[in-house]
């Protein structure tokens, strides 16, 4: 027998496999597709004070070995997340943790939300999204280390519930905002957000997508993901969540094996729905192949 299960922030995760922000709605859009509450958790689209309708079209569109998304972090906005949204994720499941990322363009927007849904049941603790580069702003407070700190601070001060900061790669050292994040009271980290990225369609001589600009995502960024999740963790004591690329369970272990405690699976899930349970099953099998009978020990098990 192995043991999947891994506590992290004071609490029990009964895998390490979550979905990513902004690729599993609010968990309710996977309900009939695969066994939401069988992961370890899920990790809502992220939520603004008001709502947004996004980018204009195009909004996303296939790169090599991934895709580029401009999406503008669309959303139901605090309200509607809170009255229509949360009480499916609080009714249907009781065995996936969720988190709920949140965004905005001040440390009040980041306040609003987060006060705006801290006494309300259905989630575990918030993952604060300073690192999206598809809106203007969006990784303001993810790539000045004065902001990020005055960020992070504000939201402790306001919550004792797990605050996980996700970070940018686009940044010259990951592992100063790490520290920040640290010294200021953050929980844990995500590593990482999506690279910004330009694609061009030659014969229209214009911008393939809508907002000119996106996100890059999917197995064309793993290994930088896996090394910024490497670099922080060896840096800061918090626990990481390891994002960017993966398809199966051999890319979530290289994940776990660099330091994360958890990981997350955006793109790939657009590709194959099934990707997430096929990686907790996966994540068993190889366990039991090496003969480990508990995945958590794997945790920064790398010898480098
Ligand atoms: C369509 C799309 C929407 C996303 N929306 C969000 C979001 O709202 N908030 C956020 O923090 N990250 C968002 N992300 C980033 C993902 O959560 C993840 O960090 C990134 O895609 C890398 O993981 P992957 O390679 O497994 O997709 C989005 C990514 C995609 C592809």
């Amino acid at each position: 027998m192995v043991d999947l299960s891994i506590q992290v922030f004071g609490v029990d995760f009964q895998n390490p496999v979550l979905l990513a922000s902004g690729t599993c709605g609010y968990g309710e859009e996977y309900a009939d597709i695969i066994p939401v509450d069988e992961l370890g958790g899920i990790v809502t689209k992220a939520v603004t004070p008001e709502p947004r309708a996004g980018n204009p079209p195009t909004r996303v569109s296939e790169t090599p070995g991934g895709m580029i998304n401009a999406i503008g972090l669309a959303n139901v906005g605090l309200a509607r997340f809170r009255r229509e949204k949360l009480p499916w994720l609080r009714d249907n499941l009781s065995k996936a943790r969720v988190l709920v990322n949140v965004a905005g363009w001040s440390v009040n927007d980041f306040v609003k939300v987060v006060a705006g849904l801290d006494d309300a049941d259905g989630f575990l603790g918030y993952e604060v999204n300073v690192s999206c580069p598809n809106v203007e702003g969006g990784t303001m407070f993810g790539t000045d280390e004065l902001s990020l700190a005055q960020l992070v601070r504000a939201l402790r001060a306001i919550t004792e519930r797990p605050l996980v900061v996700k970070l940018t790669p686009n940044v010259a050292d990951i592992g100063v905002f790490a520290d920040i994040c640290e010294e200021n009271g953050a929980d844990g980290l995500s590593t990482i957000n999506t690279f910004p990225g330009m694609v061009i369609d030659i014969e229209a001589r214009r911008p393939v997508i809508g907002n000119v600009t996106g996100g890059i995502s999917g197995p064309a960024i793993r290994p930088m993901g896996v090394f910024a999740t490497w670099k922080v963790a060896s840096r800061v004591k918090l626990p990481v969540i390891g994002i960017g690329g993966i398809c199966n369970a051999r890319d979530a272990m290289e994940y776990m094996l660099a330091g994360a405690s958890l990981v997350q699976i955006g793109t790939a899930m657009f590709v194959d729905p099934y990707t997430a349970p096929e990686t907790i099953k996966g994540l068993h099998d190889i366990c039991e192949r090496q003969g480990v009978a508990q995945l958590s020990e794997l945790v920064g098990a790398l010898e480098a």
